[in-house]
């Protein structure tokens, strides 16, 4: 169990929350929601002891051993994949360290022997013995071959290093797991083994996601943070959703009726207030009056960023040829006309990824070519952007002004800025401090700068909260250029695309028509 007893945090004068009291039990799965900026990771680093909040305390009973799902993908670069999985036990990894320095040692003591059957005594009461094939067990459920068991961690791809973490957190049945976020860099397989994997937990399950389809399926309690308040409620996101929503449509009501109530009082008064015989009527209800009180609908962080995209320049009638591209896939060809918005789906993101790259001229292609028309102007929305801010002392204000061609005035950018919900002394603070989610805004806000013409966005949605997707979703439909866009949402495929293309190990798929058309085309052809 673990327990919050009146915690608060605040960054120099900002509160992100206050006086928060809560407990967390076993076999509960725990989702933490909210918008960008909230409060979810920082919330999380209180809890695994990361962070000292700024007032109460978590407590943690001694023997529980608490995991959190590691999010730096080259901090194992050194070790083997099975070392790295078992390192999610620290214990057990050190005993087993100690073990092979032992049994290593040419003049082996008397006194080691005994310290090495201790040893082996914890190791074997820690499932030691099972450990590579609980490894095995857990990096196959995730799609991953068990040869690649003593690889090293730094041959892997980012997408098989994402799934070793993930293993690492889940192994050797920790009591408590914390999660940030751990379904953006997940294939859809690898999302609905950790869903059966959580729903079935013994333990207590923490866990930060925007993904409305995960929480609704893992969750047993939702956990959201909003306006400086933490409030926890029994039941998925759904049923959250569902119950706010009528929460405010019923303080909605009865502030409307509460305010009819006091028009007409009012009117009555002063209709009376100056006929005597009628005036002790009119001070009972203006008494009256004086008890009625509208109800303040609850302050909420939640807000729309504005995102929008014009261009400085009509697009020609060439925009893309791509001739026979070879990498990770074979046989890419097709050619992209002015009025394209095309979703890139297929198996392998890696795949979309290095395609968008390719394009880019960020990575060269094995043999084929790319060819961008005269007119064209891109902008790229990576699906990493750590490039951006990592090792970066710049404010907001100062990084976005290194990508405006035109205006880089305080005011204009404040101005931009604010659109993007930075408002007030938020410009000043520094873009390493940011949140995931901020972060993806301030990428937005430097897209937005270039006014191109043709906009690649590599899941764009990911780190997003509710209302930035639809802001996301909004300003690309009433794109008039260019979009090559690849995401995992359903709706913004649907949405913005009017062409969709897969790409397959061995060439691609290049179908006219939106998102469920594609999905049905497939079905019909028995794909
Ligand atoms: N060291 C710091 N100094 C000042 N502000 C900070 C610091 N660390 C985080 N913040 C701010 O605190 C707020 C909460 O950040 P946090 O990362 O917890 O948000 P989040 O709820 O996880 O958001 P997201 O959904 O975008 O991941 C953000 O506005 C962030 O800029
Ligand atoms: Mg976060």
């Amino acid at each position: 169990m673990i327990t919050v007893s009146n915690v608060s945090l605040q960054f120099g004068s900002d509160t992100l929350f206050k006086n928060v009291d809560l407990q967390f039990n076993p076999g509960n799965c725990y989702g933490i929601i909210g918008a960008n900026g909230a409060g979810k990771s920082t919330f999380l680093k209180i809890l695994c002891g990361e962070l000292k909040p700024t007032t109460g305390e978590v407590s943690i009973p001694k023997n529980l051993r608490m995991s959190v799902l590691k999010q730096d993908h080259f901090a194992y670069d050194a070790y083997t994949v099975l070392d790295t999985v078992i390192m999610g036990n620290q214990r057990l990894y050190d005993i087993m360290q100690e073990k092979d320095a032992l049994y290593a040692k040419e003049d082996f003591s008397e006194e080691d022997g005994v310290k090495a059957s201790e040893l082996e005594a914890e190791f074997a009461e820690m499932d030691g013995w099972e450990a590579e094939a609980n490894v095995s067990k857990l990096i196959q459920g995730l799609g991953l071959s068990e040869d690649l068991l003593y690889s090293q961690m730094s041959e892997l791809s980012g997408n098989e290093k994402v799934k070793i973490l993930l293993a690492q957190a889940l192994f050797g049945n920790p009591d408590i797991i914390l999660m940030d976020e751990p379904t953006n860099h997940l294939d859809i397989d690898a999302i609905a083994w950790l869903e059966d994997f959580l729903s079935e937990y013994f333990g207590t399950v923490i866990v930060v996601s925007h993904d409305r389809h995960f929480l609704n399926n893992v969750c047993t309690h939702t956990v959201d943070i909003d306006y400086t308040k933490i409030k926890m409620y029994v039941g998925n996101y759904e049923f959250w959703y569902e119950s706010s929503q009528m929460m405010q449509r019923l303080i909605k009501q009865q502030n409307k009726r509460t305010e009819e109530k006091i028009k007409e009082l009012k009117s009555f008064i002063e209709r009376f207030s100056a006929n005597k015989s009628k005036s002790r009527q009119a001070t009972s209800r203006r008494k009256l009056l004086d008890n009625l009180t509208v109800e303040e609908m609850p302050a909420s962080s939640r807000r729309y960023p504005f995102i929008g995209f014009d261009m400085d320049r009509e697009l020609g009638k060439d925009v893309l040829q791509v001739t026979d591209l070879c990498k990770t896939v074979d046989g890419v060809s097709f050619t992209l006309g002015r009025n394209d918005k095309v979703a890139f789906v297929g198996e392998s993101e890696q795949a979309i990824t290095m395609l968008f790259k390719i394009l880019m001229d960020e990575e060269q292609p094995d043999s084929g070519s790319v060819k961008w028309g005269v007119s064209t102007s891109r902008s790229y929305f990576p699906v990493d952007n750590s490039d951006f801010f990592n090792d970066c002392d710049l404010s907001i204000i100062d990084w976005i002004r290194q990508y405006s061609e035109n205006d880089i005035t305080d005011t204009f950018l404040r101005g931009f800025l604010g659109r993007m919900l930075f408002s007030g002394d938020d410009v000043y603070k520094p873009v390493k401090v940011l949140s995931g989610g901020e972060k993806v805004r301030c990428m937005f806000s430097r897209m937005m700068l270039f006014h191109s013409n043709v906009l690649l966005l590599d899941r764009p949605t990911n780190h997003l909260d509710l209302e930035s997707i639809t802001a996301v979703n909004n300003g690309l439909m009433s794109f008039k250029g260019v979009v090559l866009l690849s995401s995992h949402d359903h709706e913004i495929l649907q949405t913005v695309a009017d062409r969709i293309i897969e790409i397959t190990p061995d060439g691609c798929i290049d179908r006219q028509g939106t998102y469920e058309e594609f999905i049905q085309w497939k079905k019909e052809q028995g794909k």
